[in-house]
């Protein structure tokens, strides 16, 4: 089976640490996940007024996920949540009423900060709204990443062994995730 993957920033940032992990994960991702960006920057704030009248902005966005097999978010830790920028985007794919985008969608979450908790308190909130949203997320392995210049390069590839094998396990879970989904 061959799964299209759509993956998901959290942040906005031009520097972003979580854009150089998700790079990463894409360079060692097996042939059977096709990664597809679905960028959430230009999503105005979501505003249930306008539920019967989406812009297109967030019906294409809507419909980006709707063309995926399986998800995955790269997120930051911002004051031990999820960014605002990443709450909204759910939010809108979220609604209107009734179709939700995310019901039963197989979910990989993974996250990097300069911290070593590692996006912990952030992923934790992030499962809290999938689970409500009836997303799939995959439970184990975690994926908390402390983000060092010696594990990681600019361009997003992986310095040493040990993250390389560990995202490659954590790609390898998140495969048969997706597969056991979809079954
Ligand atoms: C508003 C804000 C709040 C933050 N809160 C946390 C936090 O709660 N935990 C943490 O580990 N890092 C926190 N940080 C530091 C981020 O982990 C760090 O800026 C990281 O580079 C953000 O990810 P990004 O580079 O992908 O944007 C915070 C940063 C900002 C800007």
């Amino acid at each position: 089976m061959t799964y299209t993957v759509g993956y998901i920033i959290g942040s906005l940032s031009k520097d972003s640490i979580n854009r150089k992990l998700m790079d990463a994960l894409v360079k060692l991702a097996p042939e059977s996940l096709t990664f597809v960006e679905i960028p959430i920057a230009d999503l105005p704030v979501y505003n249930r007024d306008v539920d019967a009248d989406y812009p297109e902005v967030a019906v294409e966005y809507k419909k980006a996920i709707e063309a995926t097999d399986a998800l995955v978010y790269a997120t930051p830790e911002y004051n031990r949540s999820i960014p605002g920028s990443l709450k909204n985007a759910i939010d809108w794919a979220s609604r209107p009423y009734g179709d939700n985008a995310f019901a039963g969608k197989p979910v990989g979450i993974i996250g990097a900060s300069p911290g070593a908790i590692g996006t912990a308190l952030a992923q934790q909130h992030l499962r809290n709204i999938l689970a409500y949203l009836d997303a799939r997320t995959l439970g184990q392995p975690e994926a908390f990443v402390q983000f060092t210049d010696d594990r990681f390069a600019d361009d997003g590839t992986v310095r040493d062994a040990e993250t390389r094998d560990f995202l490659t396990d954590w790609l390898t879970a998140f495969c048969e995730w997706a597969e056991h989904c979809s079954t």
